[in-house]
């Protein structure tokens, strides 16, 4: 038997990092951030010196990119040439430009491929041995894998979400621009705010991180009997 794809998108601060990895951890799937890969790319153009403008180049660049994902929900990681940018990826310099790749279509179709292929490698193998993945994702729900079992449109307010977010540390005004900005610039290539036919729309405004764990985990236990 194949194993499940469980999709899930929404924009940031609606706990879909954190929903997916916790369900992938207690139905013993694969884990995979797909933003990761957009965050990794970015890093290697800014390391070779390739200009974001240039978007044939940054697609090469991401065609020839030796990338290695650790798809373990307790411990995801991602390497490039080898060497472990876990941390890297998620710098100050990192965020402000991955929309630069992440709104050039020549390299989302190539990030696109890259990401279909690891998917379909949970299917029958990979880190899950076949038990399957929960992929998480802008587009993931609509152009990677709107062959999923299970998709999900995880939505949250705008403040609430804007709040969640500066819980986590930084100033207000600076998320605010984080997270509604970086929404805006995303949303001229994708649409991740509106469910397409067949994606259930979670709306965590009210809900806990455990409450929606459970929600989504109930979805799949459905989609599978
Ligand atoms: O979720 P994140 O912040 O790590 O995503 C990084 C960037 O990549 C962000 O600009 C959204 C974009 N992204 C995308 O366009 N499509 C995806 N499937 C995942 C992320």
């Amino acid at each position: 038997m194949s194993g499940i794809v469980i999709a899930i998108d929404g924009p940031a601060g609606t706990g879909k990092s954190t929903v997916s990895r916790e369900v992938a951890r207690r139905l013993g799937l694969a884990y995979f951030d797909t933003g990761a890969t957009y965050r990794v790319a970015t890093v290697w153009c800014m390391r070779e010196g390739v200009s974001f403008d240039n978007h044939s180049d940054v697609t090469a660049m991401i065609e020839t990119m030796n990338v290695e994902l650790i798809l373990d929900p307790n411990n995801p990681r991602f390497t490039l040439e080898g060497e472990d940018v876990s941390a890297m990826i998620r710098t100050d310099e990192v965020a402000l430009s991955v929309s630069r790749v992440a709104t050039n279509l020549d390299a989302r179709a190539a990030l696109g491929r890259f990401q279909r292929e690891v998917i379909a490698g949970e299917r029958t193998g990979g880190f899950s041995g076949g038990k399957g993945i929960v992929a998480e994702g802008r587009d993931i729900t609509t152009v990677i894998a709107p062959d999923a079992e299970l998709r999900v449109l995880m939505t949250a307010d705008d403040e609430v979400r804007v709040a969640r977010r500066a819980g986590e540390g930084a100033d207000v005004a600076t998320v605010r621009e984080a997270v509604l900005g970086r929404d805006k610039k995303d949303a001229t290539v994708v649409n991740f705010q509106t469910a397409a036919d067949g994606v259930v729309t979670l709306d965590t405004t009210d809900l806990t991180i455990d409450e929606a764990v459970n929600a989504v985990i109930a979805l799949a236990h459905e989609v599978q009997s």
